[in-house]
């Protein structure tokens, strides 16, 4: 066996990606928009809010030992101060299901989707967001902490600065009429900015319709300083409340981070990105019991900034490279500022050559191995993702998936990538 006995091997999903009907979030107003940036609406997405059992039996059939799951915040306060109790009870039977099978819960607070009411009242930008999140995060603890002992306040708390450094990117490159389109491959979540663009004047009118706001402060808005301050010090005020609820929870944040490498003349690009993307959030995470690290690919510089991807090299569905050394780089990166614990809450690729994907994660994990048998505390690796789901504006064409998903009869087909992740606790 490649890491000790009690190192996390597993595999992630987001509620809104992978449940279904997740009528109350702001994600599902903006897909029904007359005018939506979505390729296609969520819909019953992969019906795992009633399925999520099978799929937790063929995680833990496979050997993994830990599941990443969210925790759907508008299904737990739909409307603002209603908590429902029964969508509680719901994810306590995902907590046992998990448990009964070995599996690990490890519980994301908000994995980018918000109730609509939060973001009528000013989202993301708003700084009564804080105590929001707060009293959401004190009530799920309260009710389910005694069954967790990871919680993952915010996912991907970076991605509003690494939107709006790619918004500013894409206006310049539609400027130069340059082929846009290619700017989507540089961010690290499923984006369609061209039909963004195309899309523009109407939404304005649509969304104050649906938001009474033109422009709606949706997590993954592109942020100003001072709502990227504010999503930590909402990880903070939700980090504060379980610790004293439950101090034996593990609480820690997950950041989306490049592997950023600079060839000559691009030192000082690479060394502002790091900043933006981690050194600067280093004051909010120092005291955090472990650190998410999200990675799926890498980004050049050369001396006139970002480069796109080398000459001939192997694209994902993403339009990203393929490339899972990556990982290995952000980690030993991110060790030299951050000492504590450190757990790969998402590494993954959308092929659909499954063997690719075994490759990328034989690469990955490699990069993994090495960094623990250099002392670095990795305390676990969690594959993006489970099944085959909801990407987002991509809607479901991208297929990060271990497992297979019918998209007209639901059914589940484990691919040979889960049995191989699997090997990995053996
Ligand atoms: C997000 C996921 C997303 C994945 C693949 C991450 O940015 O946390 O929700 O599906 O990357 O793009």
């Amino acid at each position: 066996m490649a890491f000790p006995q009690e190192f996390l091997i597993g595999a992630a999903t987001a509620a809104h990606q992978v449940e279904g009907n997740n009528i109350n979030s702001d994600y599902w107003l903006q897909e029904h928009l007359p005018h939506s940036s979505f390729t296609e609406p969520s819909g019953e997405a992969c019906d795992h809010y009633h399925r999520y059992e099978e799929d937790i039996k063929l995680l833990a059939a496979a050997g993994l030992n830990a599941y990443r799951f969210s925790i759907e915040w508008a299904r737990i306060e739909p409307e603002e101060g209603k908590f429902d109790e029964t969508e509680v009870e719901h994810y306590r039977d995902v907590i046992r299901c998990c448990k009964a099978n070995g599996v690990e819960p490890i519980v994301t607070l908000l994995h980018f989707t918000s109730p609509a009411w939060l973001i009528r009242k000013g989202g993301w930008e708003a700084e009564s967001t804080i105590e929001y999140f707060r009293r959401y995060a004190a009530y799920v603890t309260e009710k389910l902490g005694g069954e967790l002992n990871y919680i993952c306040t915010i996912n991907e708390a970076n991605m509003g600065l690494q939107l709006a450094a790619i918004a500013r990117r894409f206006t310049l490159m539609a400027q130069q009429a340059a082929k846009a389109k290619s700017a989507e491959g540089t961010v690290q979540v499923g984006m369609n900015f061209e039909k963004m663009m195309e899309n523009m004047k109407f939404a304005a009118i649509e969304n104050a319709q649906a938001f009474g706001t033109p422009q709606p402060q949706i997590f993954v808005s592109s942020r100003t300083p001072e709502g990227d301050a504010l999503v930590f010090r909402a990880h903070q005020a939700a980090k504060e409340v379980i610790k004293a609820l439950y101090p034996n929870i593990k609480v820690g944040i997950t950041l989306s981070m490049h592997d950023l490498q600079a060839l000559p003349g691009g030192e000082s690009f690479a060394e502002a990105a790091w900043d933006e993307e981690f050194k600067h959030y280093l004051p909010f995470v120092a005291d955090d019991d472990f650190l998410g690290v999200q990675n799926y690919t890498r980004t050049q510089y050369g001396t006139a900034g970002q480069l796109p991807c080398p000459e001939g090299a192997e694209l994902t569905q993403m339009d990203y490279e393929f490339y899972p050394e990556a990982l290995e780089h952000v980690i030993r990166r991110v060790h030299e500022d951050f000492k504590g614990d450190l757990i790969v809450t998402e590494n993954g690729v959308a092929v659909s050559d499954d063997s690719r994907r075994v490759e990328f994660i034989r690469r990955a994990l490699a990069g993994v191995e090495s960094c623990v048998k250099d002392g670095i505390p990795v305390k676990g690796y969690m594959y993006w993702s489970l099944m085959d789901n909801f990407e987002w504006q991509k809607g479901f064409s991208m297929t990060f998936g271990l497992i297979a998903v019918d998209r007209a009869t639901q059914m589940r087909t484990p691919k040979e990538s889960l049995a191989f992740l699997g090997t990995y606790t053996k």
